[in-house]
């Protein structure tokens, strides 16, 4: 299968580590040229250093907890630079406990974070794909945008109203050959996931290895996920193969979500 992203412009986030790091190895390899973003500048220029054909990729240096200079320095670089056919909203998932106690701030962090980082990026980012009549949007959220997970209040509650969006812009965009569609994670072997694992031995006195166990134990897989397999789905929603695959929710799980 030709995936034709070849010449390619991609822009991921998120990407020093993780889902998103593996994310634009696979996007270039395939012969996408990649632009990061993160907010560590000596992480995002080893990344750019690791991947093939180093020379044809860029990095932003930003956080996702500030949108309005998010958006700014993204319209900065597409004006020095280019536009992108490929967005991957991609950022750190907001930290976990029941949603009972959370407090009001933690919502408002989590949907700039999580939402209103990802519309500023479509608002300044699907003009150049319109022009190009090629435009997709792959959003990274999570399984519980299917059925909640335990312990993780906020995110559960942050996830519903990226997926809400996300499938309200598929339905807008679909007519300019932009697709917008979300690719959710389950247990994968990341920073992220070894904060959590963390967590749950703190709270519940058992070692980290049970806790990894208790966890792939409810995966039909009987595993956590490779970042590597995450990157491939997303790398085939940004391909030209993929362009009557619109406004999906995509689990990359190993079978944990009981959900059809
Ligand atoms: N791993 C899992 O098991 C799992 C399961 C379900 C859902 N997810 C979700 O998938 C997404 C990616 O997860 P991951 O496991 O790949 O995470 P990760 O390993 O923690 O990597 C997060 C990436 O986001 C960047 N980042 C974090 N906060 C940022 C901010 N404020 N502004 C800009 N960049 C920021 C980090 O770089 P810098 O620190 O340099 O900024 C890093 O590159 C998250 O939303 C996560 O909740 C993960």
């Amino acid at each position: 299968m030709d995936l034709k992203l070849n010449n390619k412009y991609a822009l991921v986030c998120g990407s020093t580590a993780g889902i998103g790091k593996a994310t634009a190895i696979a996007l270039a390899s395939e012969g996408a040229n990649v632009t990061l973003v993160a907010r560590n500048e000596a992480k995002l220029k080893q990344v750019v250093s690791e991947l093939p054909n180093s020379k044809n990729h860029r990095y932003i240096v930003a956080d996702f907890s500030n949108p309005g200079e998010l958006q700014s320095k993204v319209s900065e670089f597409i004006n020095e630079h280019h536009g992108f056919h490929i967005l991957v909203n991609n950022t750190g998932g907001p930290a976990g406990g029941p949603v009972f106690s959370a407090k009001l701030e933690e919502f408002e962090n989590a949907f700039t974070q999580h939402l209103k980082c990802n519309h500023v990026l479509a608002q300044t980012i699907v003009p150049f794909m319109k022009e190009a009549r090629y435009g997709r949007i792959i959003n990274i959220i999570s399984t519980s945008v299917k059925q909640p997970l335990d312990g993780l209040g906020v995110s559960n509650t942050i996830r519903g109203a990226v997926a809400s969006w996300s499938k309200t812009l598929a339905n807008e965009l679909g007519q300019y050959g932009i697709t917008v569609n979300n690719v959710l994670p389950g247990a994968t072997d990341t920073d992220r996931l070894a904060e959590i694992i963390k967590n749950k031995s703190a709270k519940t006195g058992h070692s980290e290895e049970e806790s990894a166990n208790a966890m792939k134990s409810g995966v039909p897989a009987k595993r956590f996920a490779k970042p590597e397999e995450l990157a491939y789905a997303v790398t085939f929603l940004a391909s030209e193969c993929a362009s009557y695959i619109n406004g999906v929710n995509l689990p990359v799980d190993g079978g944990r979500t009981k959900s059809l």
